[in-house]
Formats: C-alpha cells, sequence, structure tokens
C-alpha cells in the first residue's frame, strides 16, 4: 500500500525556536551545575567561570520564556491549557502505555491530541521543577548575603533535587523523542515543524481528525483579486 507523503504543520517556528534556545540553556546549566555540583571535576573549568556562564545561561532560561509568552500569548497559553485538560484518553494512554513503549504494541492506545499524555506529563515536570530552579537559584544568586543560612541550605537542596530529577528525565524524554521506534518523526515535528498525515493520524488521531473538521467547517477562501490583462 503506498504511504502518504502530506505533512501537517504541528510546531510552529516560534515555538521551535523557544524549545532549541531553552534546550542549549539547560544543557549549559546542566553541565556547569555539574561541575558546581560535584567538586571533583572542578579541574574541567575553572570555578569562577562556571559560576559566570551558570548565570548567563540562567538569564536565557528565565527570559526565553517570558519572551515567547509575550510574544505569542495564544499560542503560550494554548500549550498550558492542552497540558491540563486530561480527559479518557489519558487514563487510556497511562494504561497502555507500558505494553505501547515496551512491547511496540499499539492494541489499546486511545487516540491522542495535540500532545499526547507523556507529553502532558513533561510539561508539568518542566513547569514544576522550572520554578524551582528559577526561585531556588535567585534566592543563591541576589540573597545570599542576606538570606538566613538554613534558607540558603535548603535552597541548595531543592535545587540540586531539581538537578537530579529533571536529568534522569531528560535521558527519558531524549529517548523517546529521538530514539524508540514508535516515535520515529518526534524529531522531524521539533526540528522541522511538520509530521506525515500517516504519523499525525497514528500519533496523534482526536487533533488531526479535530484539524480535518475545522478545514472541512472553514468558510471558502476569498477569491483571488483577478487582474484583467488587455
Ligand atoms: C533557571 C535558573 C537558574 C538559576 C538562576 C540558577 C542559579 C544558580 C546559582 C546562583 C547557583 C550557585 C552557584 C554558586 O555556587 O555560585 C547554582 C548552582 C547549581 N545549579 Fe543552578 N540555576 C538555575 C538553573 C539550573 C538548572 C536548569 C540546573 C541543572 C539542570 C542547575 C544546576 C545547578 C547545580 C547542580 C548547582 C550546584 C548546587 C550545589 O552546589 O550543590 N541550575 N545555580
Amino acid at each position: 500500500m503506498s504511504q502518504s507523503k502530506a505533512v501537517v504543520q504541528k510546531y510552529a517556528r516560534a515555538t521551535r525556536l523557544l524549545h532549541h534556545i531553552h534546550t542549549a540553556a539547560f544543557i549549559i546549566l546542566f553541565i556547569t551545575g555539574l561541575v558546581l555540583f560535584i567538586p571533583q571535576l572542578g579541574f574541567l573549568a575553572q570555578d569562577s567561570w562556571t559560576r559566570i556562564v551558570h548565570r548567563l545561561a540562567a538569564v536565557v532560561f528565565i527570559v526565553a520564556p517570558i519572551v515567547y509568552l509575550v510574544m505569542k500569548p495564544k499560542a503560550a497559553l494554548r500549550a498550558v491549557a492542552d497540558a491540563c485538560t486530561w480527559g479518557t484518553e489519558d487514563v487510556g494512554w497511562l494504561k497502555a502505555a507500558p505494553r505501547y513503549y515496551f512491547l511496540c504494541d499499539e492494541e489499546g492506545m486511545p487516540a491522542q491530541g495535540h500532545m499526547n499524555t507523556g507529553q502532558k506529563l513533561w510539561w508539568f515536570l518542566v513547569i514544576v521543577f522550572g520554578a524551582v530552579f528559577i526561585v531556588t537559584g535567585l534566592v543563591m544568586w541576589f540573597l545570599k548575603t542576606v538570606a538566613p543560612a538554613g534558607l540558603l541550605q535548603w535552597m541548595v537542596f531543592a535545587h540540586d533535587v531539581a538537578f537530579i530529577v529533571t536529568g534522569a528525565m531528560v535521558f527519558v524524554h531524549v529517548y523517546l523523542g529521538v530514539i524508540h521506534p514508535m516515535m520515529t518523526e518526534a524529531w522531524q515535528a521539533i526540528s522541522k515543524g511538520t509530521v506525515s498525515e500517516e504519523y499525525a493520524k497514528s500519533h496523534h488521531g482526536l487533533w488531526y481528525h479535530e484539524q480535518v473538521k475545522e478545514e472541512n467547517t472553514a468558510p471558502p477562501p476569498e477569491p483571488k483579486e483577478v487582474v484583467e490583462v488587455h
């Protein structure tokens, strides 16, 4: 059977740009954080430079989503709303996920929206731990000399917990996005912005059919202005 070559737009350019900038900032924060976390790695970098680079990357990590929110408020709020909207398909995903991801068994996996349940969980993680990083990091940065020692210790502890949890989850995210045999076009979606129609139907069926419905109910396009040539 011949496969359809049609593609569907999944992520807009601005969304992809935010993803890549945030990822780059996270990687720099992770590496410089690792050097600060494991003193024995200090030989890899000069201590003060690690701290400066960590702070510079933190600024990018904080500012990039704010710029996105200001420039694309609708898209940003829609994504948050998507991540927070849970239905029966999410319960079905949770039940079917072990067989789907470990045995590549699609039976029992309900149709998903633009974000599948795993992606919604990833969003929660990013929002919750992103906030922990920012609050604790800013306290360590700006209130180091005035905050009580006990509070600072808690800030370092929470920053470290977020570092360990997100560090571990990033591997899962990369594995599912780039390597897993069922998620063949996830990387294409975030790098080029599109997925094939086949993939959209099989992996994000609810969203795909919603799109088709919208296209079918949209008013016909305005007739193009006809320029008469004499
Ligand atoms: C986003 C905002 C962030 C801010 C404002 C921030 C700020 C800071 C500051 C001020 C320090 C103390 C550095 C020093 O000793 O001078 C620190 C340490 C550290 N940061 Fe961040 N950071 C942020 C995000 C991250 C992220 C995303 C990661 C890792 C993925 C990370 C991992 C670490 C680690 C592991 C340490 C060492 C803590 C320790 O000494 O045990 N940080 N951060």
